[in-house]
């Protein structure tokens, strides 16, 4: 099977994820930090040392890196945890359900309002006066992708970050589709709220992800509990990031997500990028020659959507899978992406490279595509 749905969760992981995984499960899978014993220490070192790799490569710090589940759960705890009644926020045309569900859910409870400016793709002017004309005295936050995950779309997010800096807001990133992939800096961009998956281009297992935070922001938990400090305090703590740390934390997935990690700095973001960018352009060739072949996305560097016409995007990944590929096809939990690039009939076939995919595979896609096009695969 050719898998090229990367920006679901990476598979495979290298190496060093699946002996992170068992090394941990194996030697030293006690619960970390909730006794003395050596084995508990052992396991909440290897935590520790995870958080201050992952707060150093994105510029964050470790005290303010608190692991979550994924990066729905990290864009929860960011949204549901800082918003206060009366916020308005203002959120780009290219948001996945992981944001816009949790706002629309606090618009409904009464609690905020919120706008959606459009993105102008490869015009980050006119995308940034589209995000000012919806500024309010009122607005707290504002909160976008850094890549679209269905269309590939790369935000204007530094002109973003510094105007949500000039005027006051405070700016959240979800990278879901980016880390590891793309450059970010908590500081330089700069970024109060950094919402990651640990599962994508981090390389770590599912059920992982994190939520950085800058000092100008302290999310209320959304969930209490024993979080192996203070024990005998009643309230939750305040102290981060055990705060928004309560219950037993995926330790195999935090070891298995910090081998992924050292394996992205190994390798270097760069020539991640650079790989996933050959092989999309060429796609993006292969497929401008097939009759019926609608494409989407202007210059799609890590991924990039299409349909046949006539033919909802879900039957063409079926074909595709019965033809040994793996795509995701239909609807990408993103309705106001769909909305914007009119495919909320059809939906889209996405395809998602990793570094492990290789031309070959891509031209085995182009030709099935072909062949599913000219209608010689039924
Ligand atoms: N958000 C993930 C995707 O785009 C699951 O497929």
């Amino acid at each position: 099977m050719i898998y090229l749905d990367n920006a679901a969760t990476t598979f495979p992981k290298p190496d060093c994820v699946y002996r992170a995984v068992s090394e941990c499960l194996r030697c030293f899978g006690a619960n970390p930090g909730r006794a003395g014993h050596r084995l508990s220490a052992k396991a909440a070192e290897r935590v520790y040392e995870t958080r201050e790799e992952i707060a150093a490569f994105f510029g964050g710090s470790p005290e303010r890196t608190a692991f979550t589940l994924n990066c729905t759960h990290a864009i929860n705890f960011a949204l549901k945890g800082v918003l206060q009644k009366g916020d308005h926020v203002i959120i780009s045309s290219l948001e996945h359900n992981a944001v816009l569900r949790p706002l629309e859910a606090m618009k409904e409870a009464g609690v905020i309002t919120f706008d959606v400016a459009r993105v102008v793709p490869q015009n980050e002017k006119a995308t940034l006066e589209n995000v000012r004309a919806l500024l309010r005295p009122e607005t707290r936050l504002l909160f976008v992708t850094h890549v679209s995950n269905v269309f590939g779309t790369v935000l204007p997010v530094e002109q973003l970050a510094s105007f949500a800096r000039s005027r006051g807001l405070l700016f959240g990133l979800d990278a879901a589709q980016s880390a590891g992939v793309f450059d970010i800096s908590m500081e330089k961009l700069p970024v109060d709220l950094l919402c990651l998956p640990g599962h994508k281009g981090l390389f770590g297992p599912m059920g992982t992800g994190a939520l950085l935070l800058s000092d100008r922001v302290s999310p209320r938990p959304l969930i209490e509990g024993g979080t192996g400090s203070f024990s005998l305090q009643h309230r939750q703590p305040d102290v981060l990031p055990d705060a928004l740390e309560s219950g037993t934390l995926n330790l195999p997935g935090i070891c298995g997500l910090g081998a992924g990690l050292s394996f992205v700095r190994r390798v270097g973001t760069k020539a991640i990028l650079q790989h996933e960018t050959q092989l999309m352009r060429l796609l993006r060739e292969d497929l401008s020659v097939i009759p019926g072949v609608e494409r989407f996305g202007e210059a799609p560097e890590t991924l990039l959507s299409f349909r046949i016409a006539g033919q909802p995007a879900e039957q063409t990944g079926s074909l595709l899978d019965r033809m040994g590929v793996a795509v995701r096809a239909g609807y990408h939990c993103a309705a106001l992406a769909h909305t914007s690039f009119e495919t909320t009939d059809t939906g889209t076939v996405r395809v998602s490279p990793s570094l492990f995919n290789t031309k070959n595979q891509i031209k085995n896609l182009s030709f099935s595509v072909n062949q599913i096009a000219m209608g010689k695969v039924l």
